[in-house]
């Protein structure tokens, strides 16, 4: 016999783990041809990065003021990377990265104002190094119906992907300088659970058709997936790889914004073990993002630590919708972008000619 506190634990559990992490109809199984890691879903972002040393590398951690990109950039911080981290606000960037241990940069970035994106590019490329992790982790829920535009698009699909797509755009010359370059698109099950049926609503992405918060926030997680896996198409045969993950069900300040019932329904979630803890929550980022094993493993899928291919109906690994997604997205943000064709030296060559000038 359970008690009835237990009980309503269970219940809110489960209305939160469904809302926004359920995976019935769907078959996960592992990826095929990607190296298991012996990490499940309790494993901790400092347990898959034992004896990893990251000295000399430099990392970018959007979103690192709170919940999975903190313990992100902590972590990275304490193998040793630089850690350049970001928030809307500078003080609260320089906040988060004071409170750590290592080397770290505090940067503003407001996903949702691409002139912001930019000059956050800016001053990453001003470091002057090659970039050699680059993680999208940064993510905006709404609660409250409301739909809400930025740049003209629905404003999850603005920030969580447009925003970020701008990002990597601005960064991928110094990531082709790395010895290995990865860029980590922190995603959702959202992703395959709360996504449109159709995938993505290429003649709604202002929502005025049609429009729910979990529908938006899944189509924008989808996004994310979606753009990792045509970016590494696109890299092949580069040092660059690129992946997308399922971080967990983790108690952050994701769900701000909404009611007691849903926060308990996740606190519930968290404390019966269907969901995790912060530490646990940042381990397969981490994992993606430094392990050894993936130094060749592109347009993969993470959950818990491993790659996983998603059957059932869903867009999750679709090339077709992927591609259109990247055109629309170019179309969208064309302003903003640069073109690529290798490693920008350039900046490097400018730096180098103007310390020199200085020496004489
Ligand atoms: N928590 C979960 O259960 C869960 C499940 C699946 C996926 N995820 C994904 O995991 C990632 C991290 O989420 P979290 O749970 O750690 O949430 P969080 O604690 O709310 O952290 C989100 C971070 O994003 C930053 N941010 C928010 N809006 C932004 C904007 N417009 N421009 C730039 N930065 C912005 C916030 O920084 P400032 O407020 O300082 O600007 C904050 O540091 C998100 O992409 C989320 O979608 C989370």
């Amino acid at each position: 016999m359970i008690d009835r506190r237990t009980f309503l634990n269970l219940a809110a559990a489960s209305v939160a783990t469904s809302s926004i992490a359920s995976c019935s109809g769907t078959e996960r199984r592992p990826a095929i041809g990607v190296p298991r890691s012996p990490f499940d879903d309790h494993s901790t972002a400092e347990q898959v990065t034992a004896g990893v040393d990251l000295s000399g590398k430099l990392a970018v951690v959007t979103g690192c003021t709170s919940g999975i990109g903190f313990e992100t950039m902590r972590v990275l911080a304490m193998r040793g990377a630089w850690v350049v981290g970001t928030s809307r606000a500078l003080q609260r960037a320089e906040a988060a990265c004071a409170r750590i241990k290592g080397t770290t940069t505090p940067l503003q970035l407001e996903l949702s104002n691409y002139d912001s994106v930019i000059a956050c590019a800016n001053a990453i490329r001003s470091i002057n190094l090659p970039l050699d992790i680059l993680i999208c982790n940064a993510g905006y829920w709404a609660a409250g119906g409301q739909r809400m535009l930025a740049n003209g698009v629905e404003k999850h699909f603005a920030i969580n992907h447009l925003g970020h797509a701008v990002l990597v755009n601005r960064l991928l010359g110094r990531l082709y300088m790395s010895r290995q370059g990865r860029v980590v698109m922190v995603s959702s099950r959202a992703a395959y659970r709360n996504a449109p049926e159709r995938g993505i609503e290429f003649d709604n992405l202002d929502g005025s058709v049609d429009y729910a918060d979990r529908r938006a926030y899944g189509q924008s997680k989808l996004a994310n997936a979606l753009f990792s896996l045509h970016l590494a198409k696109l890299l092949k045969g580069t040092r660059i790889t690129s992946n997308a993950l399922h971080p967990g069900v983790i108690n952050t300040e994701l769900f701000r914004d909404e009611g007691r019932l849903f926060k308990a329904a996740i606190s519930a979630a968290t404390s019966l073990g269907f969901g995790k803890t912060v530490e646990e929550g940042a381990a397969t980022s981490c994992y993606v993002a430094t392990s050894s094993l993936l130094s060749a493993t592109s347009g993969e899928f993470f959950e818990d630590c491993n790659a996983v291919f998603v059957a059932g109906d869903n867009h999750l690994h679709d090339e077709a919708m992927a591609e259109q997604l990247w055109q629309v997205s170019e179309n969208l943000t064309g302003q903003y972008l640069v073109s690529h064709t290798g490693p920008d030296f350039n900046d490097f060559e400018r730096a180098a000619r103007k310390r020199q000038a200085h020496k004489k």
